[in-house]
């Protein structure tokens, strides 16, 4: 292993919590994570009973309520940059909310307890409970507009792809540079009528699409990860998406970038006077500033990056996934939960 990796691994100054000073302050480290992971498990669990009953609302409140009640008892100072919303819209989790217990690192959090609230309510695949955290100041506000246009990939993206251009342009200088026919490029997008001609493109093209019924989030990072069948993941998602999906792929040395979509004049005035440009490619490093970011994920439904949640009798198994970008480490998390202790 090279030293430098060992070194940023063992934090040879770590206090006793593990929390490592750096420049006098502290920061978000892998314990922190492994501390997150707790709070995704719980939302995940907490919505199970809600899986396929169409009340996508009484999904959503039940993982929100486990997630706030496990993100308090967490030695972290954060506040809540991407939240379920505007505090007089969503009285949980609001943006601009602190959470934890206001010991350790300070950081900006943003959560995503069901990713997929739809999905999860008519009983589909591929809903996930999510929490990314960076270090304070550096997660990018984007509560001021819904949607934003993005593009997805990995560590081959990089210097290649240009959301300005053409995407046949893209998909044929990404095949070149993973040494593939475009024909063998997979390309992930929301299944949205807004998309159309998108597809028709893409299709044109000579790639292939992998429509998604909901959850961009699982979508980008599927096309940043190696070996999996997704080589691209674009098209207009939510902007609090698009943060909580930049955290991941910083971690996977991914490529991103994104563009405000806002729907409208009045949306448009709103991002302006919240400080996003309309007109600017964001590149990864302006969705998310530095080396420091965590992104935590809980499998709500079964799907391509982690397994639902499943209960066995007297047992309740997650699955979940720790991305950091420190360290480059993508880890996998299973957990054996009991029944008793939760109902
Ligand atoms: P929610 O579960 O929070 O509703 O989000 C699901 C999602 O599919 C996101 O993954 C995606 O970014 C966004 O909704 C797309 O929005 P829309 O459904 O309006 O096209």
């Amino acid at each position: 292993m090279p030293s430098d990796l060992i070194d940023r691994e063992t934090d040879p100054d770590a206090t006793e919590t593990g929390i490592a000073p750096v420049d006098g302050m502290l920061h978000p480290d892998r314990n922190l994570a492994l501390e997150l992971v707790r709070a995704t498990e719980a939302a995940a669990i907490r919505a199970t009973p809600w899986i396929g009953k169409g009340r996508k609302n009484d999904a959503d409140g039940a993982a929100v309520d486990a997630m706030r009640a496990f993100l308090a008892t967490v030695d972290f100072d954060g506040v809540i940059v991407i939240g379920e919303g505007e505090k007089d819209r969503a009285p949980m989790l609001f943006n601009g909310e602190h959470v934890g217990t206001g010991h350790g690192p300070a950081c900006d959090i943003a959560v995503d307890p069901i990713d997929g609230t739809s999905l999860t309510a008519a009983g589909r695949q591929n809903a996930l409970s999510v929490i990314a955290v960076s270090d304070r100041g550096t997660m990018l506000d984007a509560s001021g507009v819904f949607y934003m246009d993005k593009i997805v990939a990995g560590p081959a993206g990089r210097g290649v792809l240009d959301i300005r251009r053409p995407i046949g342009e893209n998909l044929r200088a990404l095949a070149a540079a993973e040494g593939k026919d475009v024909g063998d490029l997979r390309v992930a997008v929301l299944d949205r009528p807004r998309h159309a001609r998108l597809i028709e493109q893409i299709r044109d093209a000579g790639a292939g699409t992998w429509l998604l019924l909901d959850g961009d989030v699982a979508g980008g990072i599927n096309a940043a990860r190696h070996g999996t069948r997704i080589d691209l993941c674009v098209g207009v998602g939510g902007s609090p998406e698009g943060i909580t999906t930049a955290c991941a792929i910083k971690a996977l040395g991914g490529f991103m970038q994104a563009v405000p979509a806002p729907r409208d004049e009045a949306e448009l005035e709103r991002a302006v006077a919240s400080g996003v440009d309309p007109d600017r490619v964001y590149e990864l490093e302006d969705l998310v500033a530095g080396d420091n970011t965590l992104f935590v994920a809980t499998g709500v439904t079964d799907g391509g990056l982690v397994d639902g949640v499943r209960r066995d009798g007297p047992v309740i198994h997650t699955s979940s996934i720790v991305l950091r970008s420190k360290s480059g480490t993508v880890r996998r998390i299973t957990a054996e939960h009991l029944v008793s202790k939760w109902w």
